[in-house]
């Protein structure tokens, strides 16, 4: 194998008009990745690092799923690309894998584009035996993803969309909300999606005193663990989301600072998640 073979793309769909997956040949990732972790990638030489998280990867195959959102020059830049097309550099699997050990029943949110990192651990818990209840929000139809696969490792799948127009309307706290009244027993509810998102889930789910993991990614930049970026506050706790996590115990994120913190980055190029949703 050439090196410029190296990673490949061996399959390449849009999910959604500003959602694309791609699926890469990387045989050394694929061995080692697990749920939560990132990898960083560059579309050629001269190109911006971005971090995108594992969606998927298979160990036989040898190949890892990236789903990203076109947001801007470097993520147009890689949906330019085409199946048989190589990335430059594709490193990983980076971060702390999202923990899933002993969970028995599990409540998984994601929100729009967050979804591309909630099913790989949805996926897993679903592998090791766990109850999985899936809540999957989205502002219209035309923006739900991955709605078979989660399906296919969830106990109860439930769709939200801002509008009405698929699933049932209203928000994924409303959702979460009614299966907690319902009486379900939740070990931990994991959510990842927008950062306001975050923050209602994990009000919610204080109330009644369910251990609750967030997923942090949408606030990394570069992933590198140099820009500072991703800096926030956990427990009081300075920590680096791309270093430290990106998971992170909902309960103690102070997610006032780190959304006044990220709308400084608004001028920059997003690559993620907050502009997915709500
Ligand atoms: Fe740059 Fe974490 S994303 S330091």
């Amino acid at each position: 194998e050439e090196w410029w073979d190296m990673y490949k793309i061996v399959k390449k769909k849009s999910l959604n008009p500003t959602v694309s997956f791609m699926e890469i040949d990387a045989p050394f990732i694929a061995k080692k990745a697990e749920p939560g972790q990132f990898i960083i990638l560059r579309v050629d030489e001269n190109g911006e690092r971005i971090p995108l998280t594992i969606a998927d990867f298979d160990r036989e195959k040898g190949t890892v799923t990236i789903i990203y959102q076109i947001v801007g020059a470097t993520t147009k830049k890689l949906d330019s690309l085409n199946e048989g097309d190589s990335l430059q550099d594709f490193v990983g699997p980076l971060g702390v894998p999202s923990h899933t050990e002993g969970l028995k029943r599990v409540a998984v949110i994601g929100g729009g584009v967050g979804c591309a990192i909630a099913y790989p651990i949805a996926k897993k818990l679903h592998q090791s035996n766990a109850v999985v209840h899936s809540v999957v929000g989205f502002r219209t139809k035309d923006l739900v993803i991955l709605e078979d696969e989660f399906a296919a490792v969830s106990d109860e799948l439930i769709i939200k969309t801002d509008d009405g127009t698929y699933g049932t309307k209203g928000l994924v706290t409303d959702a979460l909300k009614q299966l907690i009244e319902r009486g379900e027993q939740y070990d931990e509810v994991i959510a990842i999606g927008p950062l306001v998102m975050m923050k209602f889930v994990a009000r919610l789910t204080k109330e009644y005193g369910i251990k609750t993991t967030v997923s942090m990614n949408p606030i990394m930049i570069d992933g590198t663990g140099m820009c500072g970026g991703c800096r926030l506050t956990v427990g009081g706790e300075t920590k680096f989301a791309c270093v430290d996590g990106p998971d992170f115990d909902g309960h103690l994120v102070d997610f006032d600072e780190a959304m006044e913190r990220s709308s400084m980055y608004r001028d920059f190029e997003k690559h993620h998640y907050e502009a997915a949703c709500h």
